[in-house]
This record gives C-alpha cells, structure tokens and sequence, in this order.
C-alpha cells in the first residue's frame, strides 16, 4: 500500500462519525448522581454543566454524566456556539470549561477515590464550537498527573479531538491538567475514567503508560461505533473498512474472550473482520510517528486482534506472517482460534521510524489469506516523573481545603517544577521525591484556627503565617518539625500561650520565631499581655521575647565563635595557604588590595544569619576544594545556595575574596549571580542565586532515569549561553578575566534550563592587548580541561578557556565523560577525533538524543569543539568566534524542527529533505538487530512451525 497512511486518516475522519452516531446524547434524563464513580467505578464528567444543573443520563451508553464541579477550583462555564449545536451531538459537548484571564497556566481536574496502583482508561474530548466568539481554535498541553501526556491540538471549531491514554495510576487520586503554552486558551468538554483490570494492557505499568493514536474495528463500515456497554470497558472503536481491497467476514456467534485475556477486545468488535479480495495479497496498513517537542522520538506498541470466523474444512488452514517495515516481527506463521480472542503484539515499543507499515502475509503453507478484525496502535508515554512525597501532598491539600486557598494550587504540589504552587518552596532531593520545604501564605485571608497539617509537613523548613486572622492557638505539634528554622505567625488573632517546644527552640537559637501583634497572645505560660493596641511593630515583635532567651543565644553564640576562633587559630598555623596569584587578581580587578575592606553592593550576612538560611547548614548540594555549598531559604523564601569557605580550604581567603569582588562587580545573564556575603570574622561565605536543576554534568551523565534527556536544542542552547557568558568575562570585563576552571560541572542550569557559569574562585585577570598571557606560579584547575601549554608552561592566556571550552561542547554533543576508560583513560577529544576520522558523526553523538538532530547543526557544533581544542593556542578560535558559530548550529537545528513540525502535521506522505539521512540511519540499526520489531501473541494457538516459544 504505502501512500498515505489511511489508519490515520481514518482518524481524522472519525470525529464526524463520533458526532453522528455517538452523539445520541439525549435532553431527556435527568438524574442527580451522587459521589464521583458509578457503580461500575465509571466516572463521566460533563465539563462546564453548571453545578446546579441536574447530571443526565447518556441516551447512548446510558452511563450518568455529572456536572465538573466538584472536580476542578478554576475556570469558566461557557456554552458552544449554537450554530455548532446539531442534534445528533454528544450533549456533552454542548458546554465547556474554559481557563482564560485570570487563570493560572496550568489548570487540573481531581479525580478522587482512585485505587493505588491500579490502571485506569482516562479519555478526554474537546469541541471548540467557537464557545468564546473568538474564532480562534487554540493548541495546549494535557498532563497527566506530573507527567506529559500530550498536546491538544484544535484545528476546527467542529471537529471533536479526543485523546485517551491508559495508565497505572500511582495514588489514590488523579489529576488531568491543562497547561497554557501561550497558543489560546485551554478548554474542555468532557472527562471520563474508566477502571481497568490490572492484568489488560500489560505494557502499562509504573513507569509508562499507553496514548490512543487508533482503534479501529475491521468489517461492514455501518458507521456503528462500538462502546459501552457492547465494550465494557468503554473503549470507543472505529470502524473501519476498504471495500476496493478487502471484503468482509462477519459472524453472528459470539466469539469469546479467552481465560487470560489480556486486552479483551469486545465480541462485537471480534465478530467482523477483513480479508484480501485478492487472496495472494496481504492485508496492509501503516502509520505516521507524531513526533511533538515534548517528544521527539515517541515508540509505539501495536496490538492485532485476532479471531478466526470461519469453521474451516479439513485440510484448509490461515496463518500469516506480521512484517513491520519489511522485517519479519512474527515470524511463526499465526493462526488465530476460532471463536476466541487471540492478539499479536509487540511488548516493548518501536521507535525511530517516521512511518510504520504493517503487512499481514499468508504463509505458503496457508490455504487461505489472513484476517484482521481489530486494530489498536499507542505511542508509549514515559510516566517517571515523581510526584511530591504522599505525605506532604496530604498535608498541603488539607491545607488548601481547610483555608480554601484558590492561588494556583491545583495538580502536584512541586512538579513539574515550573508549575510548583505559588508560595511553596521545594527540596528537589536526587532519591526522594521531592518535599515541601517552605510555606508561605502570609496575607493570604486566613481565618479559623492553625491547622494541625502544618505539622505534617515534616520537611518544612520555612513557614509563613503573617497577616492573616487565624484564631486559636499555636499547636504545640510545630516543634516537632525539626527543619524548621524560620516561623512568623505575626498580625493574627491568636490566644493563648506560645508553646514551651517553641521557646526552647528559639532559645537555642535553632528557630526563628516571630509572633508580634496577636494581641490575645502570651509570650510564656505564666503572664499574658495586655491586649496591646495598634502600635505593633518589630519593636513590640521582640520585646516579647524573654529577655533571658536574648542573654542566652548572645552567650551561645559568643561561645560558639570563640571556639571557632580556636579552631581557626591551629589551622592557619598548620597550613600555608596560597596567596599570591589572587591578590595579583584583585588588585587588577579592583585596581586596588581590598583585603581588609569589602565594600560591595550586595547583602551582607552575619554567620548567624546564614545559620538560620541554611538551617544549621544541613542540605549540602556541592562540594570544591573551597569547602561545601549548601541549600537555603532567606526570609521572604528566595532559594539560595550558600557556599561556606572550610577552614581546610584549598582556596585562600584571598581566592575568596577575590570571587566575592569580582562578582559583585560583574553582572551577565549567564553568569551566576551573588545575592549576598559574609565575612563574619574568620567565617566567608558566598550566598548565590539558586540554581534549581544543578549544574550540566549531571544532566549529561547521570540522573538519567530522573530527569529526560537534553535534546539537542536545549543542549545548543545551554552551549551557546556558557559561551556568552565566557565571552564577557574575556571581552566584556576590563582588564579581561580568565575563568580557568571552565568544566561541565561549574555550569548551572535554573528550572528554565538557562545555563550560568559558576565559580570564580580560580578568576584571573590579565592585561589584555599585545601581551595576552600571564605566568602563575602554580597550575589550577581540572584535569582533562586543562590547555596543553598551560600544563607545560604556566603562561595562562584566554585561548586556555576556550580549550576547556571546547571540551565542554565535545561533553554536550556525545554525552561522554571528558576522560573515558575506553578501556584506557582516553581524553574525550582523541575518543571523537578518532571516531570523526572515519566521517561517523553518529557514532560520536549522544544516542540518547535518538538522532532527533540537524546533521550539519551536529557537526559544525562536534567541529568548533575540535578547533577549540587543537594544540596551538593561536589556532584556537575566541569566543566570539565560538558565540558567532553556535549561533548558526542553534538556527540550524531551529529551522529543522520548523521544517519537520509542518510535515508532520500536513499529515501526507513525501518524505522531506533532510529527515532521509536519519530514517536511512536508523533502518541499518534496525537491521543490525532482529529484536527490534518482535511481536509475541496470546491466545489459544497451535502455530504450525516451530519457532521460539512464546514468551
Ligand atoms: C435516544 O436514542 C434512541 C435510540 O437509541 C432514539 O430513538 C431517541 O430519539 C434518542 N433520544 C434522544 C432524546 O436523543
Ligand atoms: C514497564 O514496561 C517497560 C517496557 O516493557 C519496562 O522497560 C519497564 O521496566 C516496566 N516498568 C516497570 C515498573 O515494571
Ligand atoms: C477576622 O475575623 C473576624 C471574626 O470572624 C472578623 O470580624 C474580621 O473582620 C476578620 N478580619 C479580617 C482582616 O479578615
Ligand atoms: C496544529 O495543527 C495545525 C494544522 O494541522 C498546524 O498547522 C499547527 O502547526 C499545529 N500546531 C501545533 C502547535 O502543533
Ligand atoms: C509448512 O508445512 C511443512 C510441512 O508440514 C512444515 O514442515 C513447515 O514447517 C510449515 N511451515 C510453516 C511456516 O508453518
């Protein structure tokens, strides 16, 4: 066949189908239908039914449908346009609920009353109907949970899009969300959940689930869809037919689901089927890749269903032969059961075609061609997100229903993270879910008593309760948050006294506790305050607080200086610390010594203080020769990194400094920016923006089942950052700066993937101009990113950046460590040189990427890094170079995903320049590796040949 691919444009086709045959829907009855699920565990949700109207029964299915209310906080219920109105239609359709002004960016459904780990059938359906009067079909993205599901594309205000996904739902609620990605407003018009047995769809598990592309049912196309209650699962299945080239089988006998049935594909769905007219072809179908940006490279699981339909005299026999893409992927010879249900399938997904044609061929041993009586085709959808510890989503919904707090909270609490919910903050931990760690609802119309969930949030770190009317009192529960570091109940009405687990915590200095203007509230068990009047203010805050609680922390912490001071005293006895390349550094940079006089713009913290950010320095999320970084909260909840200097540091308390003056003078978007410093006596340390998804090395090795991997247009994108960023320092600064540790994992990544070089402990400046290099006495920095001359003669110029630069970028085209063990250590630039001799750029690049790239975009990109790196520092580009070449890898592999999002969404066939060589690659790996298409069957079957077992 080839050609157009007609599975899909059967589904384009379908929605009219959907509208004229489904949309039985009836005015009539009317049923008030209580709690979420149906008998039968079914939820249908008729998005946009007013609340007050009654829910109805569908004339069709007969299955209850309720208004949306008691399923999402947000939007608004609009009517379709009643030109759009027919009376066939699906009543459901008939409203929406729209999240425009005013919304937040993403809004979600919860469904409640779900069983753990078990797998459910969750459909959605759009009908644009022109609700709004703007004429605008818009495109958005459906999540499921916290994960992607997929983008909702409306292209017609009448055409219906339904998706469908099956997935093993991990908790006992589920939560479908409309994201706003900035293409219109996202809408719905219906929801429903059907419970599965966990036993169908094995290929749905924990950590993928299965999208709809197709399901189709084969025979007499009588426009009949097939679903509830002929499926009892509600799967709605096409039909679907080719009279030019196969005729029709149909049976009125009921054709069983066998005992261990794994999808149970309905009888009336089994009963038909297609066969060849001419009986020495094959049947014959095929299918486009939908790759998306969210997922570029998506695999695909395809099911046959299978029964024989005819009673076959002696001596006749069906069996075929299933080829996907001309490799032999059932290579048995199947012959499906009469009467019963049987399936061929692949267990593990396809990937990296852009079309799939499958081809069902009588083997020579067959007397009669094959049969085909259903058909369902999934992309695989990776389901590994992980979504915020139980307990704490447990605690904070609780919260949110006890305050009724509306803000944006909808969906999971901290992931994705870009749409964690206004006012949390979130430890983002590498082996655990993630975790609230800060709350603030201050001025948040609070009212009521405090309720006992904050004390369930056992991370919690920060909590901010201020200017509310909460009444009652403070639970004493809340000192049993052992995190907790920073608490401010000040301007509400709580009585009663604060609770001694509170005081002793504030006494030893672990807390910070602020509860000013209650005027009901005592300070201590014995003596309540007179109601104080409105002069309030931090003075009052304080003056509450025993005195002998002041005496006390002021002695703690006298003591607890002193004896650092001790411990200071013996190391710098015991140790010389390097001294002079730093001070040469500053006093270039600053044109003067400032050692003894920090004078910068930025915050300046006491050590006290930056206890109380970090928590008593408890979460360390890096480490360097300097000493530890750690995680951290200031007051109003800004994540921070501090990067306290240890007294064993390698880098001198010049070194440090030395970065402190330098980045509060330098200001660049892709450097990391200083929020504040403490030069507290003997303590230093640096309080930087936090950079939220850790530094690049990370996400090019490691965390892989964490985080999805980079694709080539974030990784140009983080490259082509990092390199402006070095840029500056060299051009942009006066006199210029050499970083002199440039590596992967000194460059962070925020929530927005945004790269920012980090570290200037080793910053050097040097006068530019004809004498471009300077002499150090001793040599710094990594090992593998270091420059040949550099090693060999200490002269430090800025072409040693642009070498460690560019082995950088040979790490974010191959995803290789700098030095591999291949099985010797070999440096990354000899691996690729080596490997690019013999003209293989696929060998070099990254195949977690699954050749989802501009070719040319990845060699320019692989050859700026060898030129980066040549021997002869002369030869070697500068970064403005490097800025200006990266600029035109970035448009390349731009205008490639313009190029192919067109074709893909033409939905017709030609195959567009420059996706050949990819499609070309990627059918040689398949041809390397006969696994690739394998499919396995189920079912009451005697295959006449011997062959593997089934699995
Ligand atoms: C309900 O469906 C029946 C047939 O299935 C049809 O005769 C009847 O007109 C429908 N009622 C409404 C209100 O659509
Ligand atoms: C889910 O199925 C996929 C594909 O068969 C497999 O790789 C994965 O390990 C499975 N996950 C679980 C949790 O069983
Ligand atoms: C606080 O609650 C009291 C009692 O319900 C009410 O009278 C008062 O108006 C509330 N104040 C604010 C600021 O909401
Ligand atoms: C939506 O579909 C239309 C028509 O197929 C296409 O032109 C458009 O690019 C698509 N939009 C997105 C964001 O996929
Ligand atoms: C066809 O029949 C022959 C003879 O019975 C047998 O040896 C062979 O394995 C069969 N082939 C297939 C594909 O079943």
């Amino acid at each position: 066949m080839g050609g157009p691919c007609w599975v899909r444009s059967a589904i384009m086709a379908a929605p009219w189908l959907l509208l004229l045959l489904l949309g039985l829907a009836g005015r009539g009855g009317v049923l008030r239908v209580h709690g979420q699920a149906d008998n039968l565990g079914f939820i249908s949700i008729d998005c946009g039914l007013p609340e007050s109207a009654s829910g109805y029964v569908d004339n069709g299915t007969k299955l209850s449908f309720v208004s949306d209310a008691g399923f999402v906080d947000a939007g608004t219920n609009y009517n379709m346009s009643v030109e759009y109105i027919t009376p066939s239609m699906d009543r459901s359709f008939h409203n929406v609920r729209s999240f425009g002004a005013g919304a937040s960016a993403r809004n979600c459904y919860t469904l409640r009353s779900l069983v753990s780990g078990l797998k459910y059938l969750v459909r959605a359906k759009f009908m644009y109907g022109n609700y709004d009067g703007l004429s605008r079909s818009p495109v958005f993205d459906l999540h499921l949970g916290v994960n992607y599901w997929t983008t909702v594309n409306i292209t017609d205000a009448d055409t219906p899009v339904i998706v469908e996904a099956i997935v093993v739902v991990p908790g006992d609620s589920a939560q479908v969300c409309l994201v706003d990605t900035g293409s219109g407003t996202p809408f719905i018009s219906s929801l429903d959940l059907r419970p599965l047995k966990n036993s169908l769809y094995p290929m749905a598990n924990a950590t993928q689930g299965l999208v709809l592309l197709a399901r189709a049912n084969f025979g007499p196309n009588d426009g009949r869809l097939v679903r509830f209650p002929d499926d009892p699962h509600d799967r709605i299945w096409f039909p679907m037919s080719k009279p030019t080239e196969w005729s029709e089988i149909t049976t009125p006998l009921k054709v069983q689901n066998i005992d261990e049935d794994k999808f149970e594909a309905p009888s009336a769905v089994m009963q038909t089927a297609v066969t060849p007219i001419n009986a020495s072809k094959p049947i014959e179908f095929s299918w486009d890749a939908e790759p998306t940006a969210k997922d570029p490279a998506p695999g695909y699981i395809c099911i046959l269903h299978l029964s024989e339909l005819q009673l076959l005299p002696p001596g006749a026999a069906r069996q075929f032969f299933v080829t996907i893409n001309g490799l032999l992927s059932y290579a048995r010879g199947f012959s499906p059961q009469y009467l019963f249900t049987n399936a061929v399938f692949n267990s593990n997904a396809n990937y990296g075609f852009h079309q799939y044609n499958v081809s069902l061929n009588a083997t020579p041993n067959s007397t009669l061609p094959p049969i085909l009586n259903g058909l369902e085709i999934f992309s695989v959808l990776p389901t590994t997100g992980v979504p915020t510890a139980d307990q704490d989503v447990s605690a904070i919904t609780a919260i949110r229903g006890k305050y009724q707090v509306k803000k944006n909270w909808m969906g999971d609490p901290c992931m994705p993270k870009s749409f964690a919910w206004n006012g949390l903050g979130c430890s983002y931990a590498v082996s655990s879910p993630p975790s609230v760690t800060g709350l603030n609802l201050s001025s948040s119309g609070l009212s009521g008593n405090m309720s006992a969930s904050f004390a369930s949030l056992k991370g919690l770190q920060y909590l901010d309760l201020s200017r509310n009317n909460l009444t009652g009192s403070i639970p004493d529960t809340l000192s049993q948050l052992s995190s907790l570091t920073f608490l401010d109940l000040t301007g509400n009405q709580l009585s009663g006294s604060i609770p001694s687990g509170l005081l002793k915590r504030m006494q030893d200095g672990s807390l910070t506790l602020r509860f000013g203007n209650n005027p009901n509230l005592c300070s201590n068990g014995d003596s309540c305050q007179p109601p104080k009047k409105k002069k309030k203010s931090k003075v009052v805050m304080y003056a509450v607080v025993p005195i002998v609680v002041v005496l006390v922390t002021v002695l703690l912490s006298v003591l607890l200086f002193c004896m650092r001071r001790r411990k200071k005293g013996t190391t710098s006895r015991n140790s010389v610390k390097p001294q002079n390349e730093a001070s040469t550094a500053l006093s270039h940079s600053r044109g003067s010594n400032g050692h003894s006089s920090l004078c910068l713009d930025n915050r300046r913290f006491t050590y006290a203080e930056l206890e109380a950010v970090t928590d008593g320095f408890r979460r360390v999320i890096g480490r360097g020769g300097f000493g530890k970084v750690y995680d951290g909260f200031l007051e109003d909840g800004t994540q921070v990194a501090v990067k306290l200097r240890s007294e064993s540091s390698d880098q001198g308390v010049q070194e440090f400094l030395a970065e402190a003056r330098t980045l509060a003078k330098i200001h660049h978007k892709n450097l990391v920016s200083l929020i504040g410093y403490c030069k507290d006596r003997e303590y230093m340390a640096l309080v930087y923006e936090y950079m939220s998804e850790g530094a690049l090395h990370e996400h090019l090795r490691g965390r892989e089942n964490k985080t999805r991997c980079l694709t080539w247009r974030q990784r140009l994108r983080i490259a082509l950052e990092s390199a402006q960023g070095l840029e500056y320092l060299h051009k942009g600064c006066n006199p210029p700066l050499i970083h002199r540790d440039v590596k992967t994992s000194n460059i962070l990544l925020n929530a927005n993937l945004d790269a920012k070089i980090a570290d200037f402990g080793l910053l050097k400046a040097f006068n530019g101009g004809g004498d471009t290099h300077v002499s150090t006495a001793r040599v710094v920095g990594t090992r593998g990113y270091l420059a040949p001359e550099y090693l060999a003669t200490f002269q430090l110029t800025n072409k040693s950046d642009v070498f460690s630069f560019g082995v950088v970028l040979l790490e974010i085209v191959t995803g290789q460590p700098h030095i591999l063990n291949d099985p010797e250590p070999t440096s990354i630039i000899q691996w690729v040189q080596q490997r690019l001799a013999r003209g293989n750029i696929e060998s070099v690049v990254d195949a977690r990427m699954r050749g989802d790239y501009d070719i040319n975009s990845v060699w320019k990109a692989a050859d700026i890094a060898l030129k980066c790196t040549t021997h002869a520092p002369e030869q070697r580009p500068t970064m403005t170079d490097v800025v200006a070449q990266l600029q035109e890898c970035l448009e390349l592999e731009v205008a490639r995903g313009d190029a192919t999002a067109g074709f893909y969404t033409a939905g017709s066939g030609g195959n567009p320049n420059g996706y050949s060589g990819y499609v070309a690659d990627v059918s040689t790996d398949v041809s390397q590796s006969s696994t690739a298409f394998e499919m396995e069957h189920f079912g009451r079957v005697t295959s006449m040949s011997s062959g593997p077992a089934a699995r």
